[in-house]
This record gives structure tokens, C-alpha cells and sequence, in this order.
């Protein structure tokens, strides 16, 4: 049986990829497909949290039982929907692959090819950082969570880059995948590491999304028992 280590908690959890629109039928996106996300709420309403998932562009994944689940499809409407309910939650997983850019401007009409074979140039704006934003506008206590996909193989590079990730966006706790060549992105497993602020570093073994998540709400749990020690 599960634990019901998170009865009584309220959490968080942005799932998915976001897409950011250029005409009204073309968008930016990402790989993301919402598994890791969902599977993290799911396992937290399993041992007992309320949660809240903001789901950016998931309508492929079954509602996981239990969970209240807010239907998003760009990043600023991601922002809004985690924004409204970060203040209510003791944790905020940030598992969603949000857009850094998106397009400048939306072209009111779809862009259409001319007879010259130029192409248009896009212009991108920055997205904002919504978990360093959560984290600078935190309540007292929340955990906050945070993902990176890294690219590259070489495990030291990854993990130096992720550390200095840590250290910029505030978070207490970073999940670090290794991202391409089929891994992470859309399959079922995943692994990666688990590094916390205060230094401490655990290797996920290559296992499935159900088991980095209990993993994930492990660690959530025990800073939650000892507040005051970040
Ligand atoms: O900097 P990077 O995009 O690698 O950071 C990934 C983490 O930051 C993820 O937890 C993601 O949900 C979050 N993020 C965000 N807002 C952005 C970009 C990323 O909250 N604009």
C-alpha cells in the first residue's frame, strides 16, 4: 500500500508542453507529452494530497483520479493558472516544458507564402520564468520543485549545468533528465537526478514516471516535515 504521507496537503503540478501561437493555425512547441507531469499528481492524490494539475495541451491523457485538472495551452495562460493556485499549496511541482520565447506578434491572418520564394523572419519575445517567479513570491514553507531537460551526455557537464540551474532559480529541489535521442520525452520511463539546494544529490535509476514521482513527493515530504530547513 502507499503511504499516506501527503493527507491534508495541497499541491501543484504544471504537466505538458506549451504553444505558443504565430497565426491563428501555426505554434512553437515542444516535445513534452504530459506523462511525467501526470504521473506526479496522480501518485500525490494516491497518498492523499489535493491537487491541482495545470495541464499545458494534455487533452491525450486520461484525468488522473481525484485530481482537479486545468486545461492550459500557452505560457502566459500556464502562469495564470499556477499563479492562481500556488498561494493555497504547500508544494508547486513545476514538471511543464514552457516556452522560453514566443512569437513577437500573432499575425491575425494565417502568414501565407509569395511568388518571390522568400521567407518570412519570425521575431521572439521572452517568455517569463514562472518558477523563478514563483519562488520570489512564495508563502512561507512552500516547496517549490523545478525540471530540467538537459541535452548532452557527458554527466559531469550535466550536472555542473544543473547545479547552477538550482542555484539561479531558487527552487528547493531540481529533477534532472537527460532529454533527446528518445529519451524522457514521450516514453514511459524516465531517470535522471535529484539534487536539493542544501547539496544533496540522489541518481534515479531508470525506472517509470510512477516511480520518479514517488521518488520526487519523497523528497517533497521530508522537507515538509522539517520546515525551517531550507
Ligand atoms: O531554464 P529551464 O527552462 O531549463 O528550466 C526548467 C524549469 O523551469 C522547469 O521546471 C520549467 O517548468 C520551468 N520554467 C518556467 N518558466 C519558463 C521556463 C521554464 O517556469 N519560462
Amino acid at each position: 500500500a502507499l503511504p499516506r504521507d501527503l493527507e491534508g496537503r495541497r499541491v501543484v503540478v504544471s504537466a505538458g508542453g506549451t504553444r505558443e501561437p504565430l497565426d491563428p493555425v501555426r505554434y512553437l512547441g515542444n516535445r513534452s507529452s504530459g506523462k511525467q507531469g501526470y504521473a506526479l499528481a496522480r501518485v500525490a492524490a494516491q497518498r492523499g494530497a489535493t491537487v491541482t494539475l495545470v495541464g499545458a495541451n494534455t487533452s491525450e491523457l486520461p484525468d488522473p483520479a481525484g485530481v482537479e485538472v486545468v486545461p492550459v495551452s500557452t505560457a502566459e495562460q500556464l502562469a495564470a493558472a499556477v499563479r492562481d493556485a500556488a498561494p493555497a499549496a504547500d508544494a508547486v511541482v513545476m514538471a511543464a516544458a514552457v516556452a522560453d520565447f514566443r512569437p513577437a506578434t500573432l499575425a491575425e491572418h494565417k502568414i501565407k507564402k509569395t511568388d518571390d520564394m522568400s521567407a518570412p523572419t519570425v521575431p521572439l519575445t521572452r517568455n517569463p520564468d514562472i518558477l523563478a517567479g514563483l519562488v520570489a513570491s512564495r508563502p512561507k514553507d512552500q516547496i517549490v520543485v523545478g525540471f530540467a531537460a538537459e541535452t548532452g551526455d557527458e554527466r559531469g557537464s550535466v550536472l555542473d549545468h544543473a547545479r547552477t540551474k538550482l542555484k539561479r532559480k531558487g527552487c528547493d529541489l531540481l529533477v534532472v533528465n537527460a532529454v533527446g535521442e528518445g529519451k524522457a520525452f514521450g516514453t514511459d520511463d524516465n531517470t535522471g537526478w535529484l539534487l536539493s539546494q542544501q547539496g544533496l544529490q540522489w541518481r534515479i535509476p531508470l525506472g517509470s514516471k510512477s516511480r520518479l514521482a514517488a521518488t520526487v513527493w519523497d523528497a517533497v515530504g521530508e522537507l515538509m516535515r522539517q520546515p525551517g530547513q531550507r
